[in-house]
């Protein structure tokens, strides 16, 4: 090559390298460090890096993302804000009203994300009328994951029913298993409690409940009967629990220890890094009696505006990336949940995330799709606060009535 060539090929290398290391750090505040969930984030970091962007982690371990919205709010009133963070659901509203978040309707108006998104997601994502959120996912929460052998074990199908769930649990406990994997977690406890009052009342009820917040519907005898199931799993469940992290829990169900775990399908990425499949090694089900329903939970980042200037730029890109068919692709590849984007090809998905997918259509269809309140996805941050007091004493109480129960999730629901 000569010279001259050289040289400018050389000054061209020079001048990239210089763009990248000058590139505004993007800071994400996230809280994904469990296997799967790790691997999605590194993911997302690799493809936002080949933008020619700097990654900041700013990772606040904690399953449901408790601790990593404390953290936010020391960040932002000191004036300091990441300039991405994972924040889903009415919460995006919230942020909104401060005024501190930074729209990013352009990307979306190029993206076409009107016409990408179901209607009832893109309205989350929107505050004013303008997208300030980009979400990557659509993760099911009401699932039970099953331990193929153990269920061999006590000869029994994957059950359909309460009554079916308690007859199974049993023989486990026979066996000498651990029926429920469960860590002691105000959270934990409460998606349990979601899934089952989805199962024993049915949407409608679910609906009445935790969307109209409807006073009777808390305290009615479908509630009561909700919680009484909810406490019966308890008996099920081993001593170890009281601060034991979801993912723990997923590795009981995993290795054996546990038969079954009511959890979102995060969890599957957990079963995915361990390298099982599902139908052989483990089972993925609809929550007892929910298997027209769907919980949806959509995991989005919301981009903050920050002093530092060139910031915006690794903002938008970022916005833009978490879009992108191939990164729908392959980040719910490994996060166990399923594009959010309906024109991505489900060709390279297994079967669970095939099924979710066929599920959420149908849910839509015949009004069994609902946000998922134990994950920020609809009632505010401080009705879900007390909503998951009220579960977490009810599940640890060894006298506290359903019905007195019943009473404070009343109560709770009018919380400020
Ligand atoms: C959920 C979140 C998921 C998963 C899970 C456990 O709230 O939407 O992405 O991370 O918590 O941390």
């Amino acid at each position: 090559m000569p010279l001259a060539a050289l040289t400018a090929c050389a000054a061209a290398v020079l001048s990239l390298a210089t763009a990248r290391a000058q590139a505004a750090p993007v800071e994400v505040l996230h809280y994904w460090t469990s296997g799967g969930e790790a691997k999605s984030a590194q993911l997302l970091k690799k493809m936002l890096e080949e933008k020619g962007d700097t990654w900041v982690d700013f990772a606040v371990a904690g399953g449901g993302g408790g601790n990593a919205m404390t953290a936010l709010k020391t960040r932002v009133v000191a004036g300091n804000p990441p300039a991405a963070a994972q924040i889903k659901g009415p919460a995006i509203q919230e942020w909104g009203d401060e005024g501190v978040l930074l729209p990013i309707d352009d990307v979306a108006k190029a993206g076409n994300w009107d016409h990408l998104l179901p209607p009832e997601i893109a309205r989350i994502m929107k505050y004013k009328g303008q997208y300030v959120g980009a979400p990557v996912n659509v993760h099911r929460v009401n699932w039970l994951w099953i331990n193929a052998d153990a269920l061999k074990r006590v000869n029994a199908q994957p059950p359909a029913t309460w009554d079916d769930f308690f007859k199974v649990a049993d023989a486990l406990k026979k066996a000498g298993v651990t029926p429920v994997a469960i860590g002691g977690q105000p959270w934990q406890e409460a998606e349990t409690f979601e899934s089952v009052a989805l199962g024993v009342g049915g949407p409608d009820f679910y609906k009445k409940a935790f969307v109209q917040l409807d006073q009777a519907t808390l305290k009615s005898p479908t509630m009561v009967k909700a919680l009484e199931t909810f406490k019966r799993i308890k008996d099920y469940t081993d001593d170890g629990q009281v601060g034991r992290d979801w993912n723990m829990a997923t590795a009981m169900v995993i290795n054996g220890k546990a038969a079954m775990q009511f959890m979102g399908d995060w969890a599957k990425g957990e079963f995915t890094v361990a390298g099982k499949v599902p139908g052989k090694d483990y089972l993925c089900v609809a929550a007892p009696g929910s298997q027209k329903d769907f919980t949806f939970n959509v995991d989005s980042f919301v981009f903050f505006k920050v002093k530092t200037a060139g910031v915006e730029k690794g903002q938008k890109d970022m916005a833009g990336l978490l879009m992108s068919p191939a990164f729908q692709e392959a980040f719910n590849l490994n996060k166990g949940s399923i594009p959010v984007r309906q024109d991505v090809s489900l060709a390279k998905f297994d079967d669970c995330a095939k099924k979710s997918s066929a599920d959420f259509k149908s849910a839509g269809a015949n009004g069994g799709l609902v946000p998922s309140w134990a994950h920020d996805m609809l009632v505010s941050p401080a009705v879900e606060g007390a909503f998951y007091d009220v579960l977490g004493n009810y599940w640890s109480s060894k006298d506290e009535t359903a019905q007195q129960a019943a009473d404070k999730l009343a109560v709770a629901a009018k919380t400020n």
